[in-house]
């Protein structure tokens, strides 16, 4: 793969449901990561809503944004793809679905799509996998039916059923901070009478106000306080999505524990509501270094170095946590690698994400002779821990399956890690990068 672009079609081979890794590296080399999720959900939702042709590059062709690609398609709306990541969407009104939309594992899928049906004049309803239909709705429900949505889930689980109603703009300030929530209320607030103001308590994650505002919607954001004032149509989108920072976290933690590894990650966002973790990692005493070269999607972009240091433990809480909770299960394998203690607090979220993330990777990393004491809200463990190589299991959960293939890397002996398939759900051609950044793994 050149290092100026990342085409997963052409990444062998596809990732197993088995992934054998030995322990190794260095890692060397320069590479691309595949498109943000996040953003990939949004280009689908919001190019759909718009009025006019969206040229989208960069798209990541994963499990999760391919659901709500199906989705959106059952809904009407006419998506070509002229390669695995470009699509055209043709935006317009949605059409009445004949049967319920399945979201398979998609948690974003399902949340924004559920701000956008809310607001529609016709019934319908969101589903998902038995692993989604796990998932907490009752965060997204209640705000929508205080607008006025008609809506009944499964005791605040999947499936949901809209019935149309007419909704109006509220202020609600966000009990979990979540930037599914905060962005299916928003979205929702686009079919709604009079503004909608999201408060929120830290900086979540903002691609919704970006791509939003790209796009011609009247959005204010005052700090904590974002408000969409409905009324102006959406504007067509041409945009290239950048390479995902939450995919590059686990090329950036393998590098910084794997000696003599020297990595160089190109064209990845570094919107700063998303790199907590290298924050985290710079007070541990990593070498990392992110520089910002240009924009891409409404998100600054630019090229991350990382170099392998000796780590050192540290405190992670408060609003840090919402900036890198997708990357905890990662941060959990360098924490083992660190001198000294690490603890975790005010990161309940993670029980709540596709598995326990918490309950999962301690319990995994203890196959592999791992130390770690479980909190509510976070975990706390002593590192240098030494591992042993295990047979592992994914869990049907992408970000768990990629932590434990990193920590194969610095184990003693040889991993396996089960139902690894699920890395396509966020990384397709995720094996074949380590491969060629120099790990063993097939
Ligand atoms: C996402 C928000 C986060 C994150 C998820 C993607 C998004 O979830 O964990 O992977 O695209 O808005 P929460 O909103 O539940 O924190």
């Amino acid at each position: 793969m050149s290092p100026t672009s990342f085409d997963p079609s052409s990444a062998q081979p596809v990732d197993p449901d088995v992934l054998r890794l030995a322990p190794g590296g260095p890692l060397r080399g320069t590479t691309r990561v595949p498109g943000d999720k996040s953003i990939s959900h949004r280009a689908i939702l919001f190019g759909a809503m718009a009025s006019g042709i969206s040229r989208v590059e960069g798209w990541l062709p994963a499990g999760d944004t391919t659901a709500t690609l199906n989705a959106v398609r059952r809904l009407g709306i006419t998506i070509e793809r002229p390669a695995p990541t470009a699509l055209i969407v043709h935006g317009g009104a949605f059409q009445p679905p004949d049967d319920s939309l399945n979201l398979v594992n998609a948690g974003t899928g399902i949340r924004l799509l559920a701000g956008i049906m809310a607001g529609q004049p016709f019934p319908s309803t969101l589903d998902g996998s038995e692993q989604l239909r796990r998932r907490p709705m009752r965060r997204v429900t209640e705000p929508l039916e205080r607008m006025g949505a008609c809506v009944s889930s499964a005791g605040g689980y999947p499936p949901l059923h809209f019935e149309p109603a007419p909704l109006r703009g509220i202020e609600y300030a966000l009990p979990v901070a979540s930037a599914q929530v905060k962005s299916a209320i928003l979205l929702a607030g686009l079919f709604a009478e009079g503004p909608t103001t999201v408060v929120e308590s830290g900086p979540g994650r903002d691609h919704t106000e970006r791509l939003l505002s790209a796009m011609g919607a009247e959005l204010r954001v005052d700090g904590g306080r974002v408000t969409l004032i409905p009324g102006r149509p959406l504007r067509a989108l041409g945009m290239t999505i950048p390479g995902d920072f939450s995919s590059a976290a686990f090329l950036i933690v393998a590098t910084s524990i794997l000696d003599g590894s020297a990595v160089t990650l190109e064209h990845v966002s570094l919107n700063p509501t998303r790199t907590g973790l290298v924050d985290v990692l710079a007070a541990m005493g990593a070498d990392v270094t992110m520089e910002v070269l240009g924009e891409a999607g409404g998100d600054p972009v630019g090229r991350v170095t990382i170099r392998s240091a000796s780590l050192r433990g540290v405190e992670v809480g408060g609003e840090t946590v919402v900036r890198m909770i997708d990357e905890f299960p990662a941060f959990m394998i360098a924490a083992l690698r660190a001198e000294g203690q690490t603890t975790v607090r005010d990161a309940r979220e993670l029980r709540v994400k596709e598995t326990d993330r918490i309950a999962v990777m301690a319990g995994e990393l203890r196959k592999m002779g791992a130390v770690i004491l479980e909190a509510e809200d976070g975990f706390q463990l002593s590192g240098p821990q030494p591992l042993h190589g295990a047979t592992l299991d994914g869990h049907d959960d992408h970000r768990i399956a990629m932590s434990l293939a990193i920590a194969a890397l610095v184990a003693r002996g040889p991993s396996q890690i089960e139902g690894a398939g699920c890395v396509a759900d966020s990384f397709p051609g995720f094996a074949a990068t380590l491969a060629r950044l120099g790990v063993d793994v097939h």
